[in-house]
């Protein structure tokens, strides 16, 4: 109304002031319209305050991640990449899941891969009812908080709508996260061994390591394909190691004795340093509960003689005793069943020296010098790591990323398949970043206190 009015006057000259005027207000009127707008649609919100920080790191273009899963979450065109699209992953598509699906309402949800793959809530069920949906995202047990879930699941139950406001942003202001469930005991495997460090206690304000060398009781040699561990919380890690050659028969540990690293001062213990120097990797894990399996026909050898040291490392940083305990359990299969023979992929720079007040990014390369097919990595530092990322050094991949975590406490165990194949003369470079806020240099050590730089996995040649 108001427009017509302003250009209503006939006189030409004023027609042009009026068209200006009428110019100026469509103007006004439509940058009006702009900022009515703004309030972010639900989608502009989960790609910002979800994606962008949890997920785009790994599922970024051209890493082993973004192929292994073929959703790249680095660009805007991240929503035509999810709603409505069939997974990657058979199983899921096979059970008639699209990643997001845009129906809406409960059948939205439960046709929604990526619903499952975030709802921790969901995760024994996720674990037990779906062993081939991979890993719950963002892997390691980075759970996205309860108000990001609580946002994401409004929005697909609203049908997953590219605009609009469909979910209460106030819900992203609920920051708790699942928690897996207490200690339980592991039942014994069917088939395999189970080991058990029985409860044992951690001083209040200490670091409690120690190691345990015990006997499989195994006559013939046997293929591991499973490996379980379940501890009490407040472990730091706990690894399974077996002692190489170099060690000399007549000088193994005692079974069952607890050989610890550190006296009741703090010092360390010459003795058990010597044993460490003859250790080979052969599983472990930081997180309270681990459950690890190869792909089928993959599997772990066992020899006739092979005896495993129990290296248990709690931090005590409250004034009251704590109690650790471990299980273990190792799930064996038929030789008949085994394909390829895993073998341990363990890649330590001890050379660090991180200044004080610093920060400080470490890089390490490591060169096959025959083809291998690494089908898992994680990474292992401790609380100063800021950023661990590990790209293919040489080839036609050079550059590529295949791992990256932010979590120095529950690095991912990423898995691959198909696996990373090295040729001879590539390798992988382990790119680390460490913030050091103390007023001392930081060196190698195995304090939690101390520094580490080491990617784990298994390869097959
Ligand atoms: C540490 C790296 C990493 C992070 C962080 C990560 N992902 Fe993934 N993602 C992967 C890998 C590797 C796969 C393929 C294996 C699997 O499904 O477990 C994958 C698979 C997926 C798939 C399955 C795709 C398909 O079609 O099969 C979805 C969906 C997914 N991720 C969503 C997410 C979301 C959402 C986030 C953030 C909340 C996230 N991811 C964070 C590494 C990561």
């Amino acid at each position: 109304m108001l427009l017509i009015q302003l250009i209503y006057p006939l006189n030409q000259n004023k027609i042009m002031r009026s068209y200006r005027v009428l110019l100026i207000s469509v103007f006004i009127f439509s940058s009006c319209e702009e900022i009515e707008k703004s309030p972010k649609s639900t989608w502009d919100i989960v790609q910002e305050k979800i994606i962008t920080p949890s997920c785009s790191n790994c599922h970024v273009t051209g890493s082993m991640m973004t192929k292994q899963s073929g959703l790249d979450l680095s660009q805007d065109d991240s929503y035509s990449q999810l709603v409505g699209v069939p997974p990657k992953n058979i199983s899921a598509k096979n059970d008639g899941l699209v990643i997001i699906s845009n129906e809406g309402g409960m059948k939205g949800l439960n046709k929604s891969y990526l619903w499952e793959k975030i709802n921790a809530y969901d995760r024994e069920h996720f674990l037990s009812d779906h062993p081939d949906y991979g890993q719950m995202m963002p892997p390691g047990q980075n759970y996205l908080t309860d108000g990001q879930l609580q946002f994401v699941r409004s929005w697909i139950e609203a049908g997953a709508p590219e605009s609009g406001i469909v979910s209460e942003e106030q819900l992203l202001l609920d920051s708790n996260k699942y928690t897996p469930p207490e200690f339980t005991p592991l039942e014994p495997p069917k088939n395999g061994i189970q080991l058990h460090i029985k409860p044992f206690e951690v001083q209040p304000n200490f670091e409690r390591e120690f190691f345990q060398y015990t006997k499989l009781n195994i006559s013939e040699d046997i293929y591991a394909n499973r490996i379980q561990i379940e501890m009490r919380s407040g472990s730091h890690h706990f690894i399974l190691y077996s002692f190489n050659d170099g060690m000399g028969s007549s000088n193994l540990p005692e079974f069952d004795v607890p050989r610890e690293l550190r006296f009741d001062d703090g010092s360390y213990n010459i003795k058990t340093l010597r044993t460490m120097q003859y250790h080979d990797f052969f599983s472990g894990t930081q997180w309270p509960r681990m459950d690890y399996k190869l792909p089928p026909g993959v599997a772990f050898k066992l020899d006739s003689q092979f005896n495993l040291d129990q290296n248990s490392h709690y931090v005590n940083r409250t004034d009251s005793l704590m109690i650790g305990e471990v299980y273990t359990n190792i799930h064996t299969v038929d030789k008949s069943e085994v394909l390829h023979e895993a073998k341990i992929l363990n890649w330590a720079n001890q050379q660090i020296l991180l200044p004080a007040q610093k920060i400080t990014t470490l890089n390490k390369v490591f060169m096959v010098n025959k083809p291998i097919n690494i089908g898992q990595l994680f990474s292992h530092a401790h609380e100063k790591m800021t950023e661990f990322s590990v790209i293919i050094k040489g080839g036609n991949r050079d550059g590529e990323l295949v791992y990256w975590t932010d979590n120095w406490q529950h690095p991912p165990i990423m898995s691959y398949d198909p696996p990373i194949k090295l040729n001879a003369g590539e390798g992988l470079q382990l790119i680390t970043t460490y913030d050091n806020p103390l007023n001392r240099t930081v060196t190698f050590g195995f304090l939690s206190t101390d520094e580490m730089m080491i990617l784990f996995g298994w390869y097959y040649e």
